[in-house]
């Protein structure tokens, strides 16, 4: 079978929720992928950020081969040896009291909104049925009927009413609008990511987390950081967060806490948060299995140990530099933090960001437009400065076809 076989048959017997490169995956190792006719690929999304760990890394590998091989799965209706150990490694890594672990993101987002409305109504004294959670513009938190309640993009939600009351939309990286929203005493939780990442990458002013923080604690209402693509490493500090030395009251994380070997989420908080939630109230089948936990643990000892933050933080400024002195008329801002970097595309002669992708394709690296204008650039955080610069090297080159055809 070749390259359009496999694509015609995912077309034939697949939903069409995605519109893929075409380009069909087969093998990966690292920072490299290859295509089943054989061809490799600088992987510049590291499947949406879950793969900062390097595809198939072998200690990964090792990791989830021998829990698998003893023990997978047990249900919470059972203790097993591996949660306890993975709870207690997330708090001491994290600095909380308690952790809840699931396994999508979007599993981790409904997490911290129960738990949100759990605590406006048990601690704060919100009246029942009452509770707000502020939310800003141009979200994104996933994929569930709660979840897309809260968008403001149509793709998310048109078609999927009625939606979850409950949510106050306010814009990004405005403080003003934040201080308005959180001073109605029904608000239980603001909810942002630190960088808007899925919404093409934008990073608010310096200052705003910590002036968030600041009128969270003033307003006695729940900063919630969903940190499932920003966090592990991504943006050069192990939290985005971090950056402005900021503390949310509910931390989510997903995607590269599992390296990309299997689905892994989790919720950190302190025990009057925590707490409000009792035996029966939430849960799920696979959250917390021992697989996972072994597989996490690893993920997160791979970062420290090969300091990937360091290198995202030092091979994001490389990418930044080399391609804000690169001359296209094609770039109209090149923006990021860390290895979480865009670029925003204006088409010339009639090209668009899709079709930079494509010629990006052709020349070995693969990235994804997005919201049509805009190429997020994330690879793996082991990418080194022979590899990144080589990769810009070929990025530069499919952007020139457009300009000067050859
Ligand atoms: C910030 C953020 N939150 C939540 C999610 C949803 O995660 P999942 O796709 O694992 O449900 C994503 C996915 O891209 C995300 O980027």
């Amino acid at each position: 079978m070749h390259t359009n076989d496999y694509i015609n048959r995912e077309l034939k017997y697949g939903a069409h929720n995605y519109h893929p490169l075409p380009i069909v995956l087969e093998k990966g190792k690292g920072v490299y992928v290859w295509d089943v006719e054989g061809t490799k690929y600088y992987d510049f999304l590291a499947s949406y950020s879950a793969v900062n760990q390097g595809h198939c890394h072998p200690r990964l590998l090792k990791a989830m081969t021998e829990q698998a091989g003893r023990l997978a799965l047990t249900s919470r209706a059972f203790y097993n040896n591996k949660l306890g150990e993975w709870e207690e490694y997330m708090n001491q890594y994290f600095g909380y009291n308690k952790m809840l672990p699931m396994n999508s993101g979007a599993e981790g987002v409904e997490t911290a909104l129960k738990l949100a409305r759990k605590w406006g109504y048990k601690v704060k004294g919100i009246p029942n049925g009452e509770a707000k959670i502020v939310v800003c513009n141009g979200n994104f938190h996933g994929r569930t009927i709660t979840i897309v309640s809260m968008s403001s993009d149509p793709d998310s939600f048109k078609g999927y009413s009625p939606y979850t009351p409950g949510f106050v939309k306010i814009p990004y990286n405005d403080t003003e609008a934040l201080a308005t929203a959180l001073s109605d005493p029904n608000t239980a939780a603001f909810l942002a990511e630190p960088i808007q990442a899925e919404a093409g990458v934008y990073v608010p002013e310096d200052g705003y987390l910590a002036k968030v923080r600041h009128l969270c604690t003033d307003n006695n209402v729940l900063f919630i950081a969903d940190e499932i693509q920003t966090g592990v490493a991504r943006t050069g500090k192990m939290l985005a967060v971090n950056h402005e030395n900021v503390r949310p009251d509910i931390l989510i994380l997903g995607k590269a806490i599992s390296g990309g070997m299997y689905p892994i989420s989790c919720v950190l908080a302190d025990d009057e948060v925590m707490l409000t939630i009792k035996p029966g109230e939430h849960g799920s089948t696979f959250g917390g299995n021992p697989l996972a936990a072994a597989i996490a643990i690893e993920a997160l000892e791979i970062v420290k140990d090969e300091q990937l933050a360091e290198n995202a933080e030092k091979m994001g400024q490389l990418f930044r530099d080399e391609m804000k002195a690169f001359k296209s008329p094609l770039i109209t801002e090149v923006r990021g933090k860390g290895l979480l970097n865009a670029i925003t595309i204006k088409p010339v002669n009639g090209k668009t960001a899709w079709d930079v992708c494509m010629a990006m394709k052709e020349n070995g690296v693969l990235a994804k437009p997005t919201h049509g204008d805009i190429i997020r650039f994330t690879p793996p955080l082991i990418i080194n400065e022979e590899q990144i610069l080589d990769a810009i090297d070929k990025i530069k080159t499919s952007m020139n076809e457009f300009v000067s055809p050859s």
